[in-house]
């Protein structure tokens, strides 16, 4: 028997196949039963008629409860008013296992009760969707990367430093040593460039972050391209190209989830280059005649992003932030050296920050200052500093979250549901 998959099911149109997966829900009117069939790739209706099953196959699909795992065998019919455009008259049925009450029913739950049972509530159409959109963000960074001549190398995860500030490590017992998780990969980044030119590395960064906010997780995915011989104009670029690319992907590909999500398309649709780009202190000056009480100097928080968001509706490249509230490898502006040339990317309808980059600090002595200020052991950056002592280019690079692009592309008010198991201060289960 050939076993067919939801999402491929109409080039089975009129053929009698197999289903493997799960009961979603099911109800009966009279001697016909409606059975919503979720296989992993989709939803389908299959209808369990009676006289096509037999008495005794009909007891069976009465006893289904929700979760139940069977295998269902029928023929592949069209149906306009069905969801999806097609269902299966069954014919046979084959349970695997009744589940017993499953905890998620259709009622309302709280989130903390859906937050404890992530393990199942995975299985939920919505969540389902979110996953999909996820996978296509990340393919669609990758193929962005790859066709581009960008070469990936993966930064390690045990570090002996801190790139993103001190108060956020997480540290861990390395043989006796203290090895800190890695908050980002971009240092070795830069070390890749060095060697590939262009580089990417995209895996699982980790920061304590102490704040309980709906923007913040503990444990979060991040996609951090460097590339040598490149200053921050065309760093921005990049940046900018990179979030076209995914866009389009995902309105290319994923509208049937976006749909169950009832993600407003138009806002994506209407996302167009150029960007605006602003430096810190056009914000700032944007922020006061806006009536927002706001000091040069200050980081900006969630409702300055909001604000300065708002005005465009597009993404926003802010660049030149203070020196003081940026990292030590953010090269100083040789214009004003007050400010480095950090750029962030702010997105749109209140998502704020999704990116972070900047170009490179590539003076050597000005690099050892910033250590010295910021209070690191030099001798955990030597090798770091050896990027410096042999062949310094002017590099740019960026880091681009994840969870917060998937929030903001499916329109979620909170990151926990933008990962599949979400790690944040007061989550380590399941
Ligand atoms: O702005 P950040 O801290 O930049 C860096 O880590 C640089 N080293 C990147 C680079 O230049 N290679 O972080 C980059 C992005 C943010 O814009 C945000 O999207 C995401 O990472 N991010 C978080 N996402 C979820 N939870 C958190 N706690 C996050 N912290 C940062
Ligand atoms: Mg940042």
């Amino acid at each position: 028997m050939t076993v067919a998959r939801i999402n491929r099911i109409s080039e089975f149109e009129g053929k009698t196949v197999q289903l493997n997966g799960w009961v979603y829900n099911s109800r009966r009117s009279g001697k016909i039963g409606f059975l919503m069939f979720r296989d992993g790739f989709g939803i389908m209706q299959c209808i369990v008629a009676k006289n096509d099953v037999g008495e005794e196959a009909f007891e069976v699909f009465k006893s289904l409860t929700q979760e139940s795992s069977l295998s269902v065998v029928g023929e592949v019919v069209k149906n306009d008013r069905a969801p999806g455009g097609f269902e299966m008259v069954v014919s046979e049925l084959m349970v695997h296992q009744l589940s017993s009450e499953y905890p998620i029913t259709p009622k309302e739950h709280g989130t903390d009760f859906l937050m404890n049972h992530r393990h199942l509530w995975l299985r939920s159409k919505r969540q389902h969707a979110i996953l999909k959109v996820r996978h296509e963000i990340i393919k669609a960074v990758r193929d962005f990367f790859d066709s581009n001549d960008f070469t990936l190398c993966d930064s390690p995860i045990f570090t002996p430093n801190a790139a993103e500030g001190t108060s956020t490590l997480f540290g861990t017992d390395y043989f006796g040593n203290t090895a800190f998780l890695a908050q980002t990969g971009q240092l070795y980044g830069e070390a890749a460039a060095m060697a590939v030119g262009r580089h990417y590395n995209f895996g699982p960064t980790f920061r304590a972050e102490k704040s309980k906010t709906r923007r913040h997780l503990t444990e979060f995915w991040m996609v951090e391209p460097e590339i040598a011989y490149c200053e921050i104009d065309e760093n921005m670029n990049w940046a900018e190209r990179l979030i076209l690319f995914i866009i389009e992907r995902v309105l290319e590909n994923r509208k049937n989830e976006l749909d169950v999500l009832e993600r407003d398309l138009g806002k994506l649709e209407h996302i167009k280059a150029p960007f605006p780009r602003l430096s810190y202190t056009e914000c700032v000056e944007l922020l006061n005649k806006g009536g927002i009480n706001f000091t040069w100097g200050d980081d900006f928080g969630a409702p300055e992003e909001t604000f300065i968001g708002e005005q465009f509706n597009q993404p926003v490249m802010v660049h030149r932030f203070p020196t003081a509230i940026k990292a030590f490898y953010m090269k100083r502006d040789p214009e004003n050296e007050k400010v480095v040339l950090g750029m962030d990317v702010l997105a749109p309808e209140g998502f704020g920050e999704i990116i972070g980059g900047s170009e490179r600090e590539t003076e050597i002595n000005l690099l050892e200052d910033r250590i010295k200020d910021e209070e690191l052991n030099q001798a955990d950056y030597e090798w770091f500093l050896d990027l410096r002592r042999y062949g310094s280019v002017p590099h740019s690079g960026f880091g681009m979250g994840i969870e917060r692009v998937v929030a903001w592309i499916c329109n979620l008010p909170h990151v926990r549901e933008t990962i599949p198991f979400p790690r944040t201060i007061g989550r380590l289960n399941p």
